[in-house]
């Protein structure tokens, strides 16, 4: 079970490094004037926010290959279907970030020639990525116990190895409690961890 919570952590780490990345291109097509990008990110969150996770991965694990015929790991399904998942999600926080930057960080900006580009990633991201600390950490903490239902297509998990070990004795209470357990240790531990970050983060202000 402990091999487990490497796996689960594994998942949600690198689908949050996924959503992240996604998660700023599409807020930054969301709030930009090319209209076809900003529909094609909408429609794109809407597709993943509108349909249950589980079917998602399910599509990607079990539909997809059989229909276009190519063979992807358990593994690499569960991370590219939480990490687009969860780009969806992270974009609107990021958006509302950028949103809640005060407007004359644009108008300095723009009064003093710094180029669109520039101005985005060295002065709006910074400032609206402090704003947003929480409700990421609010992501990561979803992504990390949503990541349970890679146990339906065989990832040996932390949720799986527990279930395993039930079966395998046919003793369900203790290893789902001692789960139970390591999901709520691992939740505390980020939480604390997000709050020394947002306290590290917020002494510039
Ligand atoms: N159970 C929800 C669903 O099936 C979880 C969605 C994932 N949420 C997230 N913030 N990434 O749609």
């Amino acid at each position: 079970m402990i091999n487990g919570v490497w796996t689960t952590l594994e998942i949600a780490l690198v689908s949050a490094i996924i959503g992240f990345v996604l998660g700023v291109i599409l807020s930054l097509f969301k709030i930009g004037n090319i209209k076809i990008l900003a529909w094609l990110s909408d429609f794109y969150t809407s597709i993943f926010r509108g349909t249950p996770l589980i079917l998602q991965l399910t599509l990607v694990y079990f539909a997809t290959p059989q229909l276009i015929g190519y063979d992807i790991s358990a593994f690499l399904a569960a991370i590219i279907t939480f990490g687009f998942n969860s780009g969806a999600y992270m974009s609107e926080i990021i958006r509302s970030g950028i949103n809640a930057v005060d407007k004359g960080q644009f108008e300095a900006a723009g009064a003093l020639g710094v180029p669109y580009w520039s101005m985005m990633k060295d002065i709006i991201l910074p400032q609206a990525i402090k704003k947003i600390l929480p409700a990421m950490m609010n992501e990561f903490i979803t992504l990390t116990k949503e990541s349970a239902i890679v146990s339906t297509i065989g990832v040996l998990d932390l949720m799986r190895r527990a279930q395993v070990v039930a079966a395998e004795n046919s003793l369900y209470f203790p290893p789902l409690i001692v789960s139970f357990a390591v999901y709520y240790v691992l939740v505390m531990i980020l939480t604390i961890l997000g709050r020394l970050f947002e306290r590290r983060m917020s002494r510039s202000d």
